[in-house]
């Protein structure tokens, strides 16, 4: 039942001036439930009703008309607050949690509607460092989160395996490169090569002229740059398909910039057709003056494409292809110019899809104040990161249940679960600070805290079973009806929010809402554990506690599972 809707309505027939729709969105939840399950501030009803707050609600109050699923509405302070009726609401919810299982909480708004979501995307020829794994596990969560309310995803990996960098790649591979030492080495020493390029221009700038020239010759088809290029490319895809092993993330598409270098010259065309192209000293560049932007630079003096380029030719073949309904980005803040700049191209080109191209940008990720950056070589390799993580969890694993079977696979899963949740939990604009404690802290707010709560519902339903099933005995809305305890009912509130936790996620591009509702479950979930004893003699009471595990259980292996996390039964 949405009992917001319920009330809603009740509120709304007591108020001519206003719809249902719109009380439902001034409802709240208060965070001290002894005031109410749900609040209506009427101070936001005053100046359009013309009355005081208090006069509002102790009017409405009086005049409520009697709800089964309402215990009591009372007007205090200018707010109307309403309790539930505990045993109906335990019922109804604990009920929709077990009839729909893995499913509660999903929807079918995005029928029909196709999504495509460019995250991940890292550059070949340089490490993949934790900056991307944000753009990765945030793409991740919003490809699972969209499909998860019915929407069809195409999930693209638009790998940076075009652009001026491979001129430079090619230029110090050419002069300093051993093949054995990149095979053996790969990324890494690519890297290496690419950081001595820079070096070495900064003394000798005609080494630039040259990355340059090799660039023009790599675009021009050039028989032995294209065959290095295509084996940087495959060096480097090795290093992330070991990092999307470890992740657990596929794509559908890994189109990368490359294969949209043919497909701007129609770009290019159709650019200068429609007047929206000028000369620039050579080079073809868009203006952007009237819309507070800078120029876009779309063909360089000697015909090079640009990054932008080949963006708009990748957004037209993607319209093409899949007919999106939205089609995403996830990169980091610092490209939110980029993005505006050739959305705003597409939509002066006259596509009113333009509309349907959204940035999704994320902040900065610092590991102890050190800011990331490739050129300068002093990355956080996130391999190495992951590896940590893995190797510290495992030891702590060993420690806390030394007799687990298959250790280093839960320390997989947890030790990289535990940096995908760091990343997930604060609001993606907002910088991420790393911190090894933070992050693998079993009892804080973590991912460790949310799969260790996910284990012991785990470890309570195989001890009732007897076995290794943990499938709860069947309850019957009478025994439901018994889940009246402060403890069992905040369990079941948190229960209850994560459909509308879910929806709020997706429609604000917003992962962390997922994650920080899980915390909140895992917290609900410890106190009930530690006030109500499960395996009690009564009956009903005992299956209507198991049944409240099992929802538990049900739903944190559901959002960490649209968050991108496994949830190991035992750890
Ligand atoms: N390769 C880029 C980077 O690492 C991200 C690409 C994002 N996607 C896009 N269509 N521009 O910064």
């Amino acid at each position: 039942m949405n009992y917001k809707a319920v009330v809603a309505e009740l509120v709304a027939a007591k108020l001519p001036e206003l719809n249902a729709e719109t009380v439902a969105e001034l409802l709240e939840y208060p965070p001290n439930p002894e005031l109410g399950d749900l609040s209506l501030p009427c101070f936001k009803l005053s100046k359009q009703l013309r009355q005081a707050p208090q006069q509002i609600a102790s009017r409405i109050a009086e005049q409520l008309d009697p709800h089964p699923a309402i215990a009591s509405v009372e007007a205090v302070s200018g707010y109307l607050n309403f309790k539930l009726d505990r045993a109906r609401f335990a019922a109804d919810v604990l009920g929709a949690v077990l009839r729909e299982g893995e499913r509660y909480g999903s929807r079918t708004i995005g029928a029909g509607k196709t999504i495509v979501i460019d995250y991940s995307s890292p550059n070949i020829a340089k490490p993949f460092h934790i900056g991307h794994l944000r753009s990765t596990m945030i793409g991740n969560a919003l490809y699972k989160i969209h499909e998860f309310l019915g929407y069809t995803c195409v999930g693209v990996n638009h790998l940076g395996d075009w652009g001026t960098q491979f001129g430079k790649q090619i230029a110090a591979f050419k002069l300093w490169g051993d093949a054995d030492k990149v095979e053996r080495e790969g990324v890494e020493e690519l890297l290496r090569l690419y950081v001595k390029f820079h070096e070495e221009a900064e003394k000798n700038p005609a080494l630039e002229d040259e990355a340059r020239a090799l660039f023009v010759k790599l675009e021009q088809g050039d028989e032995e740059c294209l065959r290095l290029w295509k084996w940087i490319i495959e060096i480097s895809y090795r290093e992330f398909n070991k990092i999307y092993g470890l992740l657990n993330v596929t794509f559908d598409s890994d189109l990368g910039e490359s294969f949209y270098i043919d497909k701007t010259g129609a770009v290019i065309e159709e650019l200068e057709a429609k007047n929206l192209l000028v000369e620039d000293d050579g080079a073809k560049l868009v203006r952007l003056d009237e819309y507070n932007m800078p120029p876009v630079l779309i063909v360089k003096k000697d015909g090079a494409t640009l990054y932008h380029t080949r963006d708009i030719a990748a957004a037209f073949y993607r319209k093409k292809t899949y007919d999106f309904h939205k089609c995403i980005y996830v990169t980091g803040s610092a490209q939110s110019l980029h993005f505006a700049q050739w959305f705003k191209i597409i939509e002066l080109m006259g596509y009113d899809w333009a509309a349907d191209l959204v940035h999704v940008p994320f902040g900065q990720v610092s590991l102890e104040g050190a800011k990331l950056s490739t050129r300068k070589g002093n990355v956080v390799l996130l391999e190495e990161l992951l590896q940590k993580s893995i190797d510290q969890t495992l030891q702590i694993i060993s420690e806390k249940n030394p007799s687990l079977e298959n250790k280093d696979e839960v320390a997989r899963q947890v030790g990289v679960g535990a940096i995908v949740f760091n990343d997930l939990s604060t609001y993606r604009i907002k910088d991420v600070v790393f911190s090894w404690d933070e992050v693998l802290n079993f009892e804080g707010e973590t991912g460790p805290y949310v799969q260790y709560a996910h284990a012991r519902c785990c470890s309570v339903l195989r001890k009732a079973s007897g076995t290794d099933s943990i499938e709860a005995p069947a309850v019957t809305p009478e025994q439901a009806a018994l889940l009246t305890h402060p403890s069992e009912q905040a369990a079941l509130r948190e229960l209850y929010l994560f459909p509308e936790r879910v929806l709020q996620a997706q429609q604000k591009l917003e992962p962390s809402i997922i994650t920080r509702h899980l915390v909140d479950v895992a917290q609900s979930f410890s106190r009930f554990y530690h006030d109500c004893p499960i395996l009690v003699d009564d009956e009903g009471q005992r299956a209507a506690r198991l049944g409240l595990v099992k929802a538990v259980q049900t739903v944190l292996k559901t959002g960490l599972a649209l968050i991108g996390l496994e949830a190991p039964q035992k750890m």
